[in-house]
């Protein structure tokens, strides 16, 4: 280990969270009865400009009067950029009560945006004598975000968690795609011509670059990575491939778009039975291992090691934190 160790920080369980646009109060109810990890309450683009005034209203009045339960509350302001944010920001945190936990950062670009609005609810705070200091969510998704993810990242005592915001991502990037998360099929090779070999078409994740470096921005920092929507919510298979493929890289959460998604994001999130059985196998075989003087044994006929016990335990820790 390096002796700068990240360190984690207020833990949550964050397999799926859910978007819910703050204009429509009408899905409110539904998402608290939800079981969805995390819900974030939309100020910014499912709420159209002429309703931002009505939706921040609503999104107040919820967080005050409805029961949440257990779940992390979070809402996404608007941009730094619009006329909104400020009032986003001071309104929520001055009429909402406590219960909120988290303040999504939408096209957050520099460390200095975080900062500014790091300042800003800490003055409010202050002054309203809030005891529990509100996280910050923060959504990658410009072209200047992925530049600056590390600092990004670094930025606040504030940051919980990095998102991957792949549609205003595409945008920014200029990435010749349309759909919200699906992969372009024309991504991919076609293999050289060589001799008999048969051709073949090699498809690729076009978005595999930017989750796994939000990935590594994210744990070096002690962050959640979260991949962010699929708007297809009419193929729960392309769902779940999209969830896997971001789980299996490191992130530990999906968003959902829809209701229909949560299930799915909590059952990916989730380490499997045997994976949990897995991991527990290889502890015990190393705690034995480590009795007899060995640093490495063979389980299963495959070599395992003092790294497969921090891979193990990150499984079974996991685990336990979903049944507690
Ligand atoms: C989310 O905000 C996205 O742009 O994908
Ligand atoms: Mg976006």
């Amino acid at each position: 280990m390096s002796f700068t160790i990240p360190e984690e920080v207020t833990s949550r369980l964050n397999r799926s969270e859910l978007a819910v646009p703050g204009s429509n109060s009408a899905l409110f109810e539904k998402a608290a009865a939800s079981k969805a990890d995390v819900i974030f309450l939309d100020l910014e683009d499912a709420v159209a400009p002429d309703d931002k005034e009505q939706a921040r209203k609503n999104v107040i009045e919820a967080i005050n009067d409805i029961d949440w339960g257990n779940k992390t509350l979070s809402v996404r302001i608007n941009g730094l950029d619009t006329p909104y944010m400020y009032r986003d920001v001071i309104d929520i945190m001055e009429q909402a009560g406590e219960r909120l936990d988290l303040i999504m950062i939408p096209k957050v670009g520099t460390a200095s945006d975080v900062y500014a609005l790091d300042m800003l609810c800490t003055q409010i705070e202050a002054a309203k004598g809030r005891k529990k200091p509100v996280g910050f969510e923060m959504i990658i998704e410009t072209a200047l975000g992925m530049q600056n993810i590390n600092e990004i990242a670094a930025s606040s005592k504030r940051n919980e968690s990095l998102h991957f915001g792949v549609a205003d991502y595409a945008a920014s990037t200029k990435a010749r795609t349309t759909g919200i998360g699906g992969p372009n099929p024309m991504y991919g090779v076609l293999t050289d011509i060589d001799g008999d070999i048969p051709r073949d078409f090699h498809w690729g994740d076009m978005w595999h670059y930017a989750i796994a470096r939000m990935v590594v921005a994210a744990r070096a920092n002690g962050l959640r990575p979260i991949d962010g929507p699929f708007g297809d919510y009419s193929d729960p298979n392309g769902f779940k491939a999209q969830a896997n493929r971001a789980a299996i890289l490191g992130c530990e959460g999906k968003w959902a778009i829809h209701p229909s998604q949560i299930g799915i994001a909590n059952e990916v999130n989730s380490p499997s039975d045997a994976e949990v059985t897995k991991a527990n196998r290889i502890l015990e075989a190393m705690e034995e291992a480590q009795r007899d003087g060995k640093g490495a044994v063979s389980l299963d006929g495959r070599l395992i090691d003092l790294a497969s016990i921090r891979q193990a335990t990150v499984l079974v820790d996991k685990a336990k934190e979903i049944a507690a």
